[in-house]
């Protein structure tokens, strides 16, 4: 069987041994008779399913006993107007970073709901940079700071984490269980599947138990956090395919070495990428400030449009697929992913290597 490697910001790649477990369970769950996806939510096979996946997640971030592990419906957008449907009502204030595409949609939303403060604009700067941390601040009485820990699209990635005294409610989307995190100060944490954990069509929303009690009681039912957490994301039927892959995702994280494994993999392949850059400086532009440049979408500009219509060809040809930046933005993009192996952002570097000699 011949794979590629799959650069694709998301849907993306996941790890080959997973979707080998998948592929052997699809039809005949353990010896059920039936596949998982085909039984309850509420049946045994799949009550296990759903238990080690909380478990499996608690342990690979070190959560502790007082975050709420969700599994929900509706992705990353849906969140962007539940969290300030729970946490910014009767004329509450909250704080967001614009940092690109994904933290403005998120600010678009915020603002149908309350009093909405940006603290950090960077459409100046086109979104190539980020403030520096400890220069964040956030209103006295805001509820929470809303950032967007990596922006999938323009490649800046947070490094640091602000000191402000309200809970830091983060979108970590695009690098979620990518490193180690300082949970305390983290009020709530949410994520599409489809890059790091499993398929789309899930989100996973972190709560500190705190907060559930300033979420509203009239919301309609599935868009309050109130309605998930005392059922353990069962309220409704829950996601199963999707979290059933998160699950055996999450194994193999915690078998393989855990956020330790998995943050110095990170480390290895965005350095490939960006020194391959670095070496050839006059063929390649990274076009990110160098304090914030993302370990998991690594975004850069060749000297010509049809240059890098070249190279995402030639690099297809190759086997290396999805390496267009994204359509707002023109140039290219890999998204380097918890899955992908070193060895793929070593045959990218190595092909980036013979483009630019070839053509510098
Ligand atoms: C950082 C970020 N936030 C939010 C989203 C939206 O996620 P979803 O498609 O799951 O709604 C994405 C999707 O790519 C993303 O990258």
């Amino acid at each position: 069987m011949a794979r590629i490697y799959n650069f694709s910001a998301g849907p993306s790649t996941l790890p080959l041994p997973v979707l080998e477990q998948v592929q052997e369970q699809m039809v005949d769950y353990q010896g059920a008779g039936l596949s998982l996806i085909e039984a309850s939510h509420r049946g045994p096979h799949y009550s296990e399913v759903h238990e080690a996946a909380g478990q499996a997640m608690r342990k690979l971030l070190g959560l502790p006993e007082n975050y709420h592990v969700l599994w929900l419906q509706g992705g990353a957008t849906l969140q962007f107007a539940m969290i300030p449907m729970n946490l910014l009502h009767g004329g509450q204030k909250a704080d967001y970073t614009n940092t690109g595409s994904w933290a403005k949609k998120a600010i678009a939303d915020a603002k149908k709901f309350g009093d909405v403060y940006v603290t950090y604009d960077g459409s100046e700067e086109n979104f190539t940079t980020l403030p520096m941390a400890a220069d964040v601040k956030a209103r006295e009485d805001a509820v929470y700071l809303h950032l967007t820990s990596n922006e999938t699209i323009g490649g800046v990635q947070w490094q640091e984490w602000p000191d402000v005294s309200a809970p830091i409610v983060c979108d970590m989307s695009s690098d979620f269980l990518s490193r180690r995190l300082p949970l305390e100060k983290f009020g709530l944490i949410y994520a599409g599947a489809q890059k790091n954990l499993g398929p789309a069509g899930m989100a996973v929303v972190i709560i500190r138990l705190d907060l559930l009690p300033r979420c509203p009681d009239d919301l309609p039912a599935y868009l309050g956090y109130k309605t998930h957490a005392p059922k353990d994301s069962l309220y409704n039927t829950p996601p199963v395919f999707p979290i059933w892959v998160s699950r055996l995702v999450l194994d193999y994280l915690n078998d393989n070495g855990g956020l330790p494994w998995v943050e110095q993999r990170a480390e290895e392949r965005s350095g490939l990428l960006y020194g391959m850059m670095e070496k050839h400086a006059g063929f390649y532009r990274c076009p990110v400030a160098p304090h914030c440049r993302s370990k998991m979408n690594v975004v850069w500009r060749l000297p010509s449009e049809d240059l890098e219509k070249q190279f995402i060809a030639e690099a297809k040809a190759q086997g290396m697929d999805g390496l267009k930046g994204h359509r707002s933005v023109g140039g290219c993009r890999a998204s380097i992913y918890n899955a992908m192996p070193v060895e793929g952002a070593k045959a990218l570097a190595d092909f980036m290597d013979r483009f630019a000699q070839q053509h510098g």
